[in-house]
């Protein structure tokens, strides 16, 4: 009989890349994926731990579990919850004692010992934890099986990370940094495209320090990497994210105004505008070091969308280093970006710092900073009215006969349109925008 999985995902897109994985391989052991929780036999919760709020969701989630595998428990049904992801691993055995629901805690590089968690847990008493940093590689054992892929597919190829920013919970939580073979890395490309992807987002914590050991025995560039994927015939869009402002080489640069299927988008974080700020957050670059790269970017691509992140409130952060912030972005121009609140997080060193702010100062700046990223995001979005752009269509829309692609520069772009089908590529002249989208029409030849 098969069993049902329903899997909830917190955090960034390499937790939905890795959810995806664990459902393929779950699948080749009895699970079939539901999106119903209260049939589900597994549930399994994949975690972030980046701010505190994340964290904080995940127990009031499985305050609730519990209450349902009571009542299920009445009725002789049985249901196991698995904790993985960052919160996993960075509570480990002490989540079993906070939440006594939890039946497994698997951390981000042990999934593939899933199936044999499983095992245990039927067979032992008590819940089972592994937390370990396993020498042989999940993704060996994940397979791409299962539901085909979106028109966009992730495709982590490098984890973990060695910059150890002070206020960082990922060099913990995901371990040491690490890059999968290009060999690999093209394999399953090859099979994502041939399996109906038209566009790969190339993940990594870290990725453009990605340093793959290529088929030659020499190590590979993240450049040399996305030249040998856009050889792979049918794959029309190609994208990478987060990277690190240190590690954008010249090669990369170059990529970007070479490589046709290579979007003009490029997700930055910056974290301050402020030199100070940034030394005491680790960051290992000034803030002059990123206007010159975004410069050296856009002599190559004039028209490269930039995107970031922001971190305000960091312990000891001055209204003048705040002002920097302002000034850096007024200076960049972002077509968007993401700001947080500096948030704790326990083992940091930025946790243990001086003058930690109080939580007005961070409310004020993140709204002020907010303001002035949500309005240079309106005007971005301004700009794209009345020009034609390439859209890659993804899903259907909320509205009967519409359909959401994305722009090159990553903007959802809303069409209705009879004749579109989802993975076209269509030619769009924009006629309007909202604040997290643009509208537009299809351009038909004559
Ligand atoms: N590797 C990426 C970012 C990973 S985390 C980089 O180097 O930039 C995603 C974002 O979460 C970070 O860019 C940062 O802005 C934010 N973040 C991380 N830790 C945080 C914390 N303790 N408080 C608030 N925001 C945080
Ligand atoms: Fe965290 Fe990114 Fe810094 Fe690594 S580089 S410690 S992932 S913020
Ligand atoms: Fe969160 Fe872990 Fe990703 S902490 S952002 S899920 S790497």
């Amino acid at each position: 009989m098969r069993r049902k999985l329903f899997i909830k995902t917190y955090g960034c897109q390499m937790n939905v890349y890795d959810s995806e994985r664990m459902a393929a391989l779950l699948a080749r052991h009895g699970f079939e994926r539901s999106d119903r929780l209260e049939t589900a036999d597994l549930v399994i919760l994949n975690t972030c731990h980046i701010r505190e709020k994340a964290a904080e969701k995940v127990y009031s989630e499985l305050g609730r579990l519990a209450r349902l595998k009571q009542r299920r428990k009445a009725r002789g049904e049985e249901m196991t919850i698995a904790v993985a992801g960052c919160v996993a691993q960075a509570e480990g055995a002490l989540m079993l004692e906070r939440a006594r629901c939890v039946d497994i805690v698997v951390g981000p590089q042990s999934y593939h010992r899933l199936p044999e968690l499983l095992a245990r847990r039927a067979r032992e008493r008590g819940a089972v934890l592994d937390t370990d940093f396993p020498a042989e590689s999940k993704f060996d054992e994940l397979g791409v099986e299962g539901g085909a892929p979106g028109v966009s597919a992730f495709l982590t190829v490098q984890e973990g990370c060695d910059k150890f920013c002070t206020f960082c919970v990922v060099p913990y939580t995901r371990g040491a940094e690490m890059s999968r073979p290009v060999a690999e890395v093209m394999r399953e490309a090859r099979l994502l495209v041939e399996r109906g992807a038209k566009e790969l987002v190339l993940l990594g914590q870290n990725v453009n320090a990605y340093h793959g050991m290529g088929p030659d025995g020499r190590e590979w560039n993240l450049a040399r990497l996305l030249y040998a994927l856009a050889e792979i015939p049918g794959l029309v869009r190609l994208r990478y994210t987060t990277s690190h402002p240190s590690d954008m080489d010249e090669e990369l640069i170059r990529a970007h105004g070479e490589l046709a299927p290579l979007m003009p988008y490029l997700h930055l974080p910056i974290q301050s505008g402020s030199d100070r700020v940034l030394a005491a957050m680790n960051r290992r670059y000034r803030a002059a070091d990123y206007l010159r790269l975004v410069e050296a970017l856009r002599r190559v691509r004039p028209d490269l969308a930039l995107s970031s992140d922001f971190i305000v409130g960091f312990p000891g952060e001055e209204e003048e280093d705040f002002q920097a912030t302002l000034a850096l972005v007024r200076e960049v121009g972002f077509a968007q970006a993401y700001a947080f609140k500096y948030s704790p997080r326990p083992g940091t060193p930025a946790a243990a710092m001086r003058r930690q702010l109080p939580e007005e100062v961070k409310s004020r700046r993140l709204q002020e900073l907010q303001a002035l990223l949500e309005e240079q995001t309106r005007s971005f979005h301004a700009a794209q009215v009345g020009r034609l752009l390439p859209v890659l269509f993804e899903r259907p829309g909320r509205h009967p006969g519409q359909l959401v692609g994305r722009s090159p520069y990553m903007q959802a772009v809303h069409v209705c349109d009879r004749e579109l089908r989802i993975g076209d590529l269509a030619t769009v002249e924009i006629t309007g925008y909202h604040p997290h989208s643009l509208a537009g029409r299809v351009v038909r030849p004559h």
